[in-house]
């Protein structure tokens, strides 16, 4: 069950390494790892909750929900929002597992802390907005979703909610899914009205590049932090070339550019980044004859997370091999530590 964990920290990281994607929050740095939103049926603060009702239990270590909630998020027309996800005849088992993951989230999950805002409801005074959802989640949400109808777009507003439950404004036509949202992107971006962002469209621009490596970073997460909590957020590594803090670095180079708002590598880190055998390990790409750009471009993508991003807190770890005085080793590579596991050992179910 760590995929649900695993993706949402995937989803987390994603949007940590792409700063200039998160909008400003009003909560303090350290407030952003491990809280609840101030809304209707999240607790104050997170923790254990043993028996979370299935899809919710991937949560149980440490939630937002309780064990009532959890169940609540299973039922049609739940105490919980009364919301009617049969509006337009019965949906699909499948497209509904979307939606009660989906609900499971938002009411569990203790890591949403950067995307929570306040706003000026009457049922709740945070919301989050902008969550990444990685492409492929939204693509088997969407592709579960399509054949299912509904009358709207945005479900946040708009209802008719005159008989208890939500039920489509009489203006408002049932048609298949894919007639509202014709994208999987319109699904994940408009459904919530901007709750999720689906990371992989042209408007994220090269997230899509980094996102397998932080996959693959983001596994390793699941073995525990060495570090305690407050020293997660906005750390460098204290390795070769790494600065001692995170901070701007307005002339990053290429690819090492999307971490210029704040970055743990200097200009000159960034531009030997890109180089073939470059001062920074003295490494051959083309070891066995000319490297395809193409590959070549992942593994200096690789190398610029490594140096800029400050946002690889929870994964940093001690070593004790002594440093090699030149050239590099195995233990100084960026890739020497494989991760334990694969990211997606279940396919596509949101978050
Ligand atoms: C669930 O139970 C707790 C404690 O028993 C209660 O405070 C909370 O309001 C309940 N949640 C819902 C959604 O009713
Ligand atoms: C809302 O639904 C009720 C009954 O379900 C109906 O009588 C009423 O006309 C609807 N109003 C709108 C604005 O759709
Ligand atoms: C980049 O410059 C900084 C100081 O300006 C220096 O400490 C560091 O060693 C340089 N890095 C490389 C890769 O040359």
């Amino acid at each position: 069950m760590a995929w649900q964990m695993t993706q949402l920290l995937l989803l987390a990281l994603v949007a940590a390494a792409w700063g200039a994607q998160v909008p400003r929050t009003p909560r303090a740095r350290t407030d952003l790892l491990n809280v609840c939103m101030d809304a209707k049926h999240h607790k104050a603060e997170p923790g254990p909750e043993d028996s979370l009702h299935e899809q919710c239990s991937p949560w149980r270590k440490n939630a937002c929900c309780s064990v009532n909630t959890s169940i609540e998020a299973h039922k049609d027309i739940s105490y919980l929002y009364r919301f009617n996800w049969d509006h337009c005849g019965k949906m699909e088992p499948a497209c509904k597992r979307h939606f009660i993951q989906d609900t499971c989230l938002y009411e569990c999950s203790p890591n949403l802390g950067p995307w929570i805002r306040e706003v000026n409801q009457r049922w709740r005074k945070e919301r989050v907005l902008g969550v990444p959802l990685c492409k492929e989640d939204c693509q088997s949400w969407w592709e579960d979703c399509r054949t299912s109808y509904t009358c709207k777009s945005n479900w946040h507003k708009g209802w008719n909610w005159t008989s208890g439950y939500n039920q489509c404004p009489v203006k408002a036509a049932c048609h298949r899914f894919d007639f509202y949202f014709p994208t999987p992107a319109a699904l994940c971006n408009e459904i919530w009205s901007h709750s999720y962002k689906e990371i992989g469209s042209s408007e994220t621009g090269m997230a899509w590049k980094i996102t397998p490596l932080l996959c693959l970073l983001v596994c390793v997460a699941a073995v525990g932090a060495a570090r305690p909590g407050t020293q997660l957020l906005n750390v460098c590594m204290n390795a070769r070339y790494h600065k001692e803090k995170p901070g701007p670095e307005d002339k990053l180079h290429g690819q090492c550019s999307p971490w210029k708002k704040n970055a743990c590598c200097f200009v000159n880190t960034s531009i030997e980044a890109h180089k073939d055998i470059s001062s920074l390990y003295r490494f051959d790409w083309d070891h066995c004859g000319k490297m395809e750009p193409a590959c070549k471009r992942h593994f200096i993508q690789d190398t610029c997370l490594y140096e800029c991003s400050p946002n690889l807190g929870p994964w940093i770890r001690e070593v004790w091999a002594p440093a090699p005085q030149t050239g590099a080793s195995a233990e100084d590579s960026p890739l020497a530590d494989p991760p334990p596991a694969t990211c997606r050992d279940t396919p596509g179910i949101l978050v």
